[in-house]
């Protein structure tokens, strides 16, 4: 029996990505949390003719809690998203606390379940997350995901534009790093099967993954930024779990996660300079199996970008551990 919760389900991608765990057969309870509208986006899915039983929840009467007890995977896209001209950063100040207090519920409630993080700034959410978790004294790395998916499938996307492809989920392509910017690398030359990209459209190529959010930003002008992509990567990731966890083998997805206690996962820390980093995991039985080092084997383009990354997300992942450890 697997019981997923969203939390943040009301939300742009709160409400596709609950819609595509509906029609998950693998799920067989559907808990919706938000601070507005669960019983309405619940009522309309629960009349979907699949086996899940869907739920919703406010925050009255213990919701929180009542959503969260039994929970084996919870999927987090709560808090506000970018408006044109802002970072990922600038959302920072409305959801650390957001996070801070859903993880906080997460903690005591379904201490056990697979968490997937998708607020942003993913970068400093994540350790605000791993942050909480250890205080309460149940922190598990191999449980705790910060979802960059997103990422892989836009590099799957715009590659198979370049080079001429029908089908864009053919190649596997590593985005490793952070979720935001110049912290979101991809690792082209370790594409399976490989791809032969002109020198001259690298560069812009590699610009679009780390920059492919503001289009969607630009676009919907002032209507929020990507949501059904989002959905559909949230998705994409959070099925690979729930497969790996009922056994299925060799399910790998990149996810920025807390490296060390994770097999594989010291020698990146060696590499990187950083505990939190988002490379290829095997995932299985317990969640995240194996941590596969793409770093060491990046090219001297790749090198150079991982530097301005190893810079930006440093920065990232302090702001979050700080947040928990000095209030502001
Ligand atoms: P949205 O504003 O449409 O939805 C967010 C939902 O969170 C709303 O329904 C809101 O009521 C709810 N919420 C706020 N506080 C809450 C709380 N304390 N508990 C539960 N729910 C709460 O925003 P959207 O577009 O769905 O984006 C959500 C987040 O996902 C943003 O932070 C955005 O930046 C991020 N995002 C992450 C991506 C990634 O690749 N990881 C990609 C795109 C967006």
């Amino acid at each position: 029996m697997v019981k997923a919760v969203v939390a943040g389900a009301s939300g742009g991608i709160g409400q596709p990505l609950s819609l595509l765990l509906k029609s998950c057969q693998q799920v067989d309870e559907l808990a919706l949390y938000d601070v507005v509208n669960t019983p309405g986006v619940a009522a309309d899915l629960s009349h979907i003719s699949t086996p899940a039983i869907v739920t919703g929840y406010l925050p009255g009467d213990d919701g929180l809690k009542k959503a969260l007890t039994g929970a084996d995977i919870v999927v987090i896209p709560a808090g506000i998203p970018r408006k044109p001209n802002m970072t990922r950063d600038d959302l920072f100040k409305i959801n650390a606390g957001i996070v801070q207090g859903l993880i906080e519920g997460v903690a005591q409630h379904c201490p056990k379940a697979y968490i997937l993080v998708i607020s942003n700034p993913v970068n400093s959410t994540v350790p605000i997350a791993a942050e909480v978790l250890k205080r309460a004294g149940v922190f598990d790395p191999k449980r705790l995901f910060g979802v960059t998916t997103l990422d892989v499938v836009r590099a799957e996307t715009f590659v198979a534009s370049i080079v001429g492809e029908k089908v864009p989920t053919k190649n596997t392509i590593p985005v490793i790093g952070g979720h935001s910017g110049e912290t979101i690398v991809p690792l082209f030359s370790q594409a399976k099967p490989s791809v032969s990209i002109p020198s001259d459209k690298l560069d812009a190529l590699v610009n679009r993954v780390q920059f492919g959010g503001d289009e969607v930003v630009k676009a919907k002008d002032g209507g929020g930024s990507a949501t059904l992509s989002m959905a559909y990567a949230g998705f994409r990731f959070a099925e690979k779990v729930i497969k790996a966890v009922k056994g299925e083998k060799g399910l790998v997805e990149p996810s920025f996660m807390y490296l060390p206690g994770i097999s594989g996962g010291d020698s990146i820390v060696k590499a990187t300079g950083l505990e939190f980093f988002s490379v290829p995991i095997e995932l299985g039985p317990n969640g995240a199996e194996k941590a596969i080092d793409v770093v060491s084997s990046a090219n001297d383009h790749e090198k150079k970008l991982l530097e301005a990354c190893y810079a930006a997300l440093k920065g990232n992942i302090s702001k979050g551990v700080e947040f928990v450890q000095n209030p502001p």
